[in-house]
This record gives C-alpha cells, structure tokens and sequence, in this order.
C-alpha cells in the first residue's frame, strides 16, 4: 500500500506530548565518517571499501530485492512525496528520537528521505539507506540533503556503525518480504546499534486486514500536483496468500495520459511472530505500542540492543557453567 495506505495522519505523537528538537549538533563524524564521495551522495552496494567511524568496512552484498516500482520509477518517485503531503506519522518516530536522545540515526527504508532530514534538521547524523535509486534521487535533492549520508542498498550493504536509533518508518518492515532478507535486516539493524541503542519500526496489523480496503472504490483519489497536473491514482487487491499480500497501484498522468501500474507484496507479520524473531536477533522487546495517527492499526515495536554487560558482572546463582562442558 502507497506509504502508510488509507491512513493520513494528524500530528500526534506517541507520548500525547509535543515533539521536542534532537540533540543539537555535536561532531559531525558518524555521518562524514561513512561519506568519501562528497555530501548527499548516493552510495552503491559494493562500492566499498568504507570507512566508517574510523575503519574501513568492505561491503559484500548487494540490493537483495528491487522495490517496487512506486520506488523505482522515476515519475512515481517523485509523486511519493506530493501523495503522501500529510506525515504526522513520523511525529511519533520524532517524539521517540528526541526521548531517546538519539544523536545517531540508521533509518532503513528511508524512501525520500523526509525522516532522515527532519532528524538532520533537529541535529542527528544521520544516514539512509534504501534500494530505490529513484526515491533517493528525490531526497538528495531536498534542501539539507547534504547533512545526510545516503546509501543505495539495504541492510545488508551497511558497514558496521554503532547509532543510537535504527528505525524503519512507514512500514517499510513489510516490504521486506523473504524470511532471509528479514532475518538479515534485524541481524544487521542489531549489529549497527550501540549496546543500549533502539530499533523501532511499524506494521500493520494483520488482525485489522487492512488489505479488504484495497480496491478502485475506496482507494481511488484524483490529486492536482504542482509541475505534474492531474494524476489519478487507485489501488486493486491482487492475491491474498497467506501473510503475503500482493496489490497493484494504477498512476494516470492526466497531461500526457500515461499510465503507469506499480505491484507490490507486502508481508503481515503477527505481533508473536515478530516478537520472536526480535528475540532470536538477540534484542530485548521494549514496548510495542500502536501508532497514535491510526488507532487499532498498527502494532509499532520498539526493542533494545542490551547494554553490554559489565565486566564486574557475575553470573546468577544457578546460571554458573558447570565445569567440564
Ligand atoms: C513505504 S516506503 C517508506 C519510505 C520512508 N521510510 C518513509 O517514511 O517515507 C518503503 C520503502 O522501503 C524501501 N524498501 C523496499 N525493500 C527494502 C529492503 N529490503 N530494505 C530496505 N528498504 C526497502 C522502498 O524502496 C521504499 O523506499
């Protein structure tokens, strides 16, 4: 579904409270640390060797799954961002930042880039990585592009860096549909948090089967853009297979009459099943919440790399390691 689907968000956060500034600006190495072509620049998997918080990295993946075309055409790419005018959801993802005191953000997914510079405008480091060229084509041309470090690719492209916040916004987790390329982003948003640091990300909740909303009917929305002219868009339900759900979007350019389709799969993942696999990645739940602009839809985890434990720690009574094993 386009974004966040039918569901346009007023500005509330997950708190009730109001949104506070980040941190401001310390020093800028986390983000110039993983740049070497120059700011705002477009990174390719396997274009390493990186260098990131002072060691080199090498990258040894590259883009597992093309995204969608909605990601991936350049004329659909640049409507994201004019159909979406409302993104009050990321006031709560702000809010949880700021609470957090999260100097340095991962956001995975990060599409357009609006959450990555909203957090480099509120003073983060921060960098975005998606394998949608087109969307990061658009974000790096936003005004503060340059304060953001973008990464063409997925999680698995990333090099090891240790932020405070990884996040993935607006339901990016379901676009991440193979159990391998799921497994792999968790181990990956694990390994690039501090101990102590947080990931949080959304998805809706399969129990609301938001996906019985996807035809021409409810969807379809005529949307006068500015330099684009009419488009008019509307969303048919494909096939419903198991926790996979396969929809196409239709895009009609009213100034030249094209017509452009994008299908997409998303995956449902129960609250359980996702609780699981944070556990199985070594994270410890935080919290799981709802998301206060679409009440009963979401279900918005919040897990915690656990702090390393001190080196005075000793073990529980009873949890000693019985000698000879
Ligand atoms: C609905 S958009 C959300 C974009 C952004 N997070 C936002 O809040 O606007 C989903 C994004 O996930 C990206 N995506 C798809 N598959 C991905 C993957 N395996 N890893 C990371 N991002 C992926 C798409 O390219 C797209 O930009």
């Amino acid at each position: 579904m386009h974004a966040n689907g039918q569901a346009r968000r007023a500005g509330n956060t997950f708190s009730g409270g109001p949104v506070p500034a980040l941190l401001p600006h310390t020093r800028r190495t986390f983000a110039t640390a993983v740049r070497s072509g120059g700011p705002g620049q477009v990174r390719r998997a396997r274009a390493g060797p990186w260098i990131f918080g002072g060691r080199r990295a090498p990258l040894t993946a590259t883009v597992a799954r093309m995204a969608d075309e909605s990601f991936t055409h350049p004329r659909l790419a640049a409507l994201y961002d004019p159909l979406q005018a409302d993104r009050g959801d990321l006031d709560a993802y702000l809010d949880l930042a700021g609470r957090l005191g999260a100097r340095t953000v991962l956001d995975i997914g990060c599409g357009t880039g609006v959450f990555a510079l909203l957090l480099a405008a509120r003073g983060a480091e921060v960098v975005g990585v998606d394998p949608a060229r087109a969307c990061l084509d658009v974000a790096r041309a936003k005004p503060g592009a340059e304060h953001v470090c973008w990464i063409h690719g997925d999680a698995v492209a990333l090099p090891p860096p240790q932020v405070d916040l990884v996040a993935m916004t607006a339901n990016t987790a379901q676009e991440i549909t193979g159990p391998r390329a799921w497994h792999t982003t968790l181990a990956r948003a694990f390994e690039a948090l501090r101990p102590g640091g947080h990931l949080v990300f959304e998805t809706r909740d399969p129990a609301r089967r938001a996906w019985e909303g996807w035809n021409r009917d409810a969807t379809r929305t005529v949307t006068d853009l500015p330099g684009a002219g009419a488009v008019e868009t509307w969303a048919d339900l494909v096939a419903v297979d198991g926790a996979l759900v396969t929809f196409r979007w239709t895009y009609v350019f009213a100034t030249d009459g094209q017509v452009l389709t994008s299908t997409s799969t998303l995956r449902f993942r129960e609250r359980a099943e996702v609780e699981a696999d944070l556990a199985a990645h070594g994270f410890a739940l935080h919290d799981v919440r709802g998301a206060p602009d679409r009440p009963g839809r979401e279900l918005v985890f919040i897990a915690t790399r656990p702090p390393r434990p001190s080196p005075d720690a000793r073990p529980a009574a009873g949890t000693a390691r019985p000698q000879g094993t």
